[in-house]
């Protein structure tokens, strides 16, 4: 354990830190910076709760020292769109999908990272995808549809231009 002065950006911002340099993530996000959109689990890597984006793919923040994130780009989910308006929370709040609402950040990072790559997965790349966020609450179904959905969204604008 070393206290470490850092740079990141985090949403578009720069943040310098002062801290002890095996910190999670996802502890200077909500307990430094007052970040609170991205939810603490399980705390070791196997619920998805806590995903945002690092230099656009999706990670698990509170496994991720933060001295990992260094000279790199995190975006959580109140950075997603500055207007909440990503395809992928216009389609969420279209299909209905929280219920408790606990782990839904963590399934729209993980979403979207894989709309960022993949504008139209197959069912089979939803699955891989978004396996590793859990819910409770088993909006698994509601989830798949609003994914589809924002697929749908951001495909056709595409494909009528062409
Ligand atoms: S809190 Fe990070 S994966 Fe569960
Ligand atoms: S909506 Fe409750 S845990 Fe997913």
């Amino acid at each position: 354990m070393e206290r470490v002065r850092l740079s990141f950006e985090l949403n578009g911002q720069q943040q310098t830190l002062s801290i002890e340099n095996d910190t999670p993530l996802l502890w200077v996000l909500r307990d430094v910076l007052g970040m609170n959109g991205t939810k603490f689990g399980c705390g070791i890597g196997l619920c998805g709760a806590c995903t945002v984006h690092l230099d656009g793919e999706a990670v698990r923040s509170c496994s991720l020292p933060i001295n990992a994130v260094a000279n790199r780009s995190v975006t959580t989910i109140e950075g997603l769109s500055p207007g909440s308006d990503h395809p992928l929370q216009v389609a969420w709040i279209a299909e209905n999908v929280p219920q408790c609402g606990y782990c839904q950040s963590g399934q729209i990072m993980s979403a979207a990272a894989l709309l960022a790559n993949n504008p139209a997965p197959s069912d089979a790349d939803i699955n891989t995808a978004m396996s590793g966020n859990l819910c409770r609450c088993g909006t698994y179904g509601r989830i798949r549809s609003a994914i589809k959905r924002a697929a749908v969204d951001i495909w056709q604008p595409e494909q009528e231009q062409s």
